[in-house]
């Protein structure tokens, strides 16, 4: 067994976007942060110390966390946070993975700035399932605030209003060339003709969905969310927040400078959005660079930029996720008798409150969202994986609801009572090895949207997804139970439904949530209790000694 020490000191870091220099936090003082390297089948160690100023924890996003629940990361659902001054060692064992997945801070929006790329290679002497590539780029697609980020946050929280949207798009955590003073460190990737790269696309930003593209190239898809596909190629990916897409791109054009970019992919109606776009330069290295000194491109040399969809372009991300298709090679094992059948109802809401300056959303409310018409509130004593291992009564309850309370017509025209859902911290307990299907289905309650899902501790199969309310005797037929996508984060279609299937044989508290934070932290989320035979989680696993106290 190979173990891999890493030591991530969280701190405050001046950092300079946009003309403006402010502290973020950051790993190592570096942004976006470092790149951990791995292999299948190795253990990771990483010592967190936090030298900042705020509570923070780190999610390893994507790791299955096989019986390793206390390393997961979410604050207050597998650990309290580690507070300023203090450390905690995330220890795990790599299974079974391989691909792009990355980590981020999982602790109020701190991950605005503290993510970074986590990379696992094959075992030794396992080949990729495609040739290999000459070389390889991770691409971490971000978000930048000029504000401070956990001051964005609190304008949401204490207002009530509809959060702050971003100043930028970043690429590796530059802006690029079509914002102001950015030009100088726009991200540039050299390429030789000829080669093939594999580009590792990460979408970290807070709480955008993202297109991307390359300007003249095509994008040959070969992986999501550390898990290989049948390899399609596509112009533009579209990616929400949390996914990976692995793609495999050939330098076959002119030697030149070619723009690579990314904007928003936004449903919602009538919000707004960051509608800029980021930039980097794909660079033929046979081509003279730029003079050093201004560092910027004479017209001569400028980049071509490529056309991107429109801000709300649904069908082009349709025929995208369509072709989505796995490798029988990853040992597909779809659950076809179903033993949980599952029906979450998801979208936003509303609160009613008193006129006043916490209440800033219209008509006297407050910006909400929900799960089951249930708002998530995460416990603030322990964390519900400490509270549940410990015994501990009152932190959370175990009836989060199967199905809605109420069916309604989710897509059409949702009744103002179904707007306003109510606070609690509910599980639900799935038996060990249970086959689990949840069809999940988008709401118009204040507006349809497109959300990215991400389940922590397992990967799923999706089986199926369209438009409208989801109708079992219809749509149940179509179920793609071959060669479904795998994934960690499933993009629910906007006024539409998304079916996942997984077998639930990871013990622990798994999170479930919209990977939008403003909608994480408006409470779309639940989580799931598995247990290893009754009450048996406590034989399988114990927490580390230096578990953070809460
Ligand atoms: Cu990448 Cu709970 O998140």
């Amino acid at each position: 067994d190979i173990y891999f020490n890493f030591q991530f000191q969280v701190q405050s870091t001046p950092v300079k976007r946009l003309c403006k220099t402010h502290n973020i936090i950051t790993v190592n003082g570096q942004f976006p942060g470092p790149t951990l390297e791995a292999r299948d089948g190795d253990t990771l160690i990483i010592k967190v110390i936090n030298s900042a100023r705020y509570n923070v924890t780190i999610h390893w996003h994507g790791i299955r966390q096989m019986r390793t629940p206390w390393a997961d990361g979410p604050e207050y659902v597998t650990q309290c946070p580690i507070q300023p001054g203090a450390s905690y060692t995330y220890r795990f064992p790599i299974e079974n993975q391989d691909g792009t997945l990355w980590w981020h801070a999982h602790s109020k929006w701190l991950r605005a700035t503290v993510y970074g790329a986590l990379i696992i290679y094959p075992k030794i002497a396992v080949p990729y399932p495609f040739p290999k590539p000459n070389k390889e780029i991770p691409i971490l697609l971000g978000e930048w605030w000029n504000r401070d980020i956990i001051s964005v946050l609190r304008q949401a929280i204490f207002t009530g209003a509809a959060p702050n949207i971003s100043d930028a798009y970043t690429i590796n955590g530059q802006p690029g060339d079509l914002y102001r003073c950015s030009s100088k460190e726009t991200a540039k990737f050299h390429v030789k003709s000829g080669e093939t790269v594999l580009l590792r696309i990460i979408n970290a930003a807070l709480n955008q969905e993202l297109f991307f593209t390359i300007a003249n190239h095509m994008l040959t898809v070969v992986g999501n969310d550390a898990v290989y596909n049948k390899p399609f190629s596509t112009r533009v990916l579209m990616l929400g927040p949390g996914q990976t897409t692995n793609v495999l791109l050939t330098a076959n054009q002119p030697a030149a400078h070619y723009y690579m970019a990314a904007r928003a992919y936004n449903t919602a109606q009538n919000a707004a959005f960051d509608n800029t776009t980021t930039t980097a330069i794909l660079a033929y290295d046979s081509v003279p660079c730029p003079t050093k000194n201004n560092g910027t491109s004479s017209s001569s040399s400028k980049p071509l930029l490529p056309p991107l969809p429109r801000f709300n372009d649904t069908n082009t991300v349709t025929a995208y996720t369509s072709q989505l298709r796995s490798l029988q090679s990853n040992g597909l094992k779809v659950p076809t008798q179903i033993d949980e059948n599952l029906f979450f109802a998801v979208g936003l809401g509303i609160i009613n409150c008193a006129p006043g300056p916490r209440c800033q959303g219209p008509n006297n409310t407050r910006f909400a969202a929900s799960m089951n018409n249930v708002s998530f509130v995460l416990p603030r004593r322990t964390s519900l994986l400490q509270a549940y291992y410990q015994n501990i009564q009152g932190v959370y309850t175990l009836d989060f609801p199967a199905v809605p309370r109420v069916a309604f017509d989710y897509t059409g025209n949702v009744s103002r009572a179904l707007w306003q859902p109510r606070f609690g911290t509910k599980l639900y307990k799935l038996k060990y090895g249970s086959n689990v299907q949840i069809v999940l289905q988008d709401t118009a309650i204040v507006t349809t949207e497109d959300h990215p899902v991400h389940l922590h501790g397992y990967h799923f199969y999706v089986v199926g997804q369209g438009f409208g309310n989801f109708n079992p005797n219809r749509d149940t037929a179509r179920f793609n139970l071959v060669d479904p996508p795998v994934r960690n984060t499933i993009n629910v279609p906007v006024g539409g439904w998304a079916v996942i299937r997984f077998v639930a044989d990871n013990p622990g508290v798994w999170l479930m949530h919209c990977h939008i934070d403003s909608h994480l932290t408006g409470g779309f989320a639940m989580a799931f209790l598995v247990e290893n035979g009754p009450g048996k989680l406590q034989s399988v696993v114990a927490p580390p000694p230096d578990l953070p106290p809460c």
